[in-house]
């Protein structure tokens, strides 16, 4: 039968995909910067980053200085307001969808926690166990559970206990949340979901009726406890560009309703074992370290698993050296060693070939050698 003509086929294969359920590249990687444009968000640029160091008396992240969070919108408005001495809140969440965390997972909780400690500001952390129950074949018993798991990850990673609401929304769903979910609902058309998330005709009402859920911790009046009177707190979102969509919603909504928009910060994603043309995910094992992972189970994976960027043969390897671009091992570590020079010193040695490096170590340390 005739399928698809080839250069159809082919087209299609290459064209990226991010929403918040998908996230496929074409063969040279997500093109971030074509994201940017495509989303309409801002670029993180040195500038930026160095008014965040500035302001916080602290060296930026890693991941500022490596461009891992790499997008933002308005951030300015939110060191704007930190600057003239005023306070924001922070808000970041996890769809419970597996066990425990992977590496890649932990990127936002890390890098919130640094926003936390520099800015002093409190955290609202959503549990999006309803968002899991619709999409994933999971009951709502086995929603909650995953929910609660997680959170003993999500607390390990050290937030200020004084400072930081964490929630489910199967336990939380209600009252003043629950007013701001049809207030944002009634402000978006069936037409606007579709464009923003791609929803079809098949899909079932439940995912439609979702995004005004994970919208609303943007507004500080969905938890009268913890910031009553204070309706107009500005709010700032550090998560992975993926969510971009459910908060392009979220700020096209919130004048319309008296609200403040959120500010973003926005990730890459953390590159799968096999390579960066997809996101870790919590469906392939393999594919990811998590944190309940033995050391044992990790040396398995990383020496399986890990992409490598070397050439075939040693006089290949000689000739071209490593490919950084590809090599997974490599961005690994430029997700987690602080120390920028040793990350340095590490591309060089994989750059060349291992024996030319144990070479050149020898011939300039030989005098200390023969002593
Ligand atoms: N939808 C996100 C996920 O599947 C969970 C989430 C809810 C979230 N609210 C958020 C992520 C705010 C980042 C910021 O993981």
């Amino acid at each position: 039968m005739a399928s698809v003509a080839p250069e159809v086929e082919k087209k299609e294969e290459e064209e990226q995909v991010v929403n918040p359920w998908e996230v496929s590249a074409g063969k040279g990687g997500i093109d971030y910067d074509k994201l940017v444009d495509q989303f309409g968000c801002q670029r993180l640029d040195a500038a930026l980053i160095d008014r965040i160091a500035r302001l916080t008396g602290r060296p930026p992240h890693r991941f500022l200085r490596r461009g891992l969070f790499f997008a933002h919108r308005d951030l300015n408005e939110i060191l704007d307001i930190y600057e003239k001495g005023d306070k924001f809140y922070l808000y970041t969440g996890r769809g419970p969808s597996s066990e425990a965390l992977h590496l890649g997972h932990l990127v936002p909780f890390m890098f919130t926690k640094y926003l936390q400690d520099a800015f002093k500001v409190p955290l609202v952390i959503q549990l999006t166990d309803d968002e899991k129950f619709l999409w994933k074949n999971l009951t709502v018993e086995e929603s909650k559970r995953l929910a609660r798991e997680n959170a003993k990850d999500i607390i390990a990673c050290g937030f200020d206990v004084e400072r930081t609401f964490i929630f489910s929304d199967f336990n939380f769903v209600g009252g003043a949340f629950y007013e701001n979910m049809v207030k944002v609902a009634r402000c978006v058309t069936y037409n606007k979901v579709v464009g923003i998330f791609g929803f079809t005709p098949e899909d079932h009402i439940g995912k439609i009726s979702f995004p005004p859920v994970q919208a609303v911790p943007s507004f500080p009046s969905s938890f009268p406890k913890h910031f009553s009177g204070n309706d107009q707190l500005r709010c700032l979102i550090p998560c992975a560009i993926d969510q971009d969509p459910y908060f392009r919603m979220t700020r096209d909504v919130a004048p319309r309703i008296g609200y403040q928009k959120p500010a973003l910060i926005e990730s890459r994603f953390f590159p799968a074992l096999q390579g960066e043309n997809t996101k870790m995910s919590a469906s392939d094992p393999n594919s990811a370290i998590y944190v309940t992972d033995s050391t044992k189970d990790i040396k398995t994976k990383v020496n399986k698993y890990a992409f490598s960027g070397g050439q075939d043969s040693v006089e290949l390897h000689r000739k071209l050296g490593a490919n950084l671009e590809v090599d997974v091992s490599i961005k690994y570590l430029n997700f987690f060693l602080e120390d920028d020079d040793e990350l340095e010193r590490i591309k060089k040695v994989i750059l060349q070939d291992i024996r030319t490096t144990l070479y050149s170590y020898l011939v300039s340390n030989w005098a200390v050698l023969m002593l």
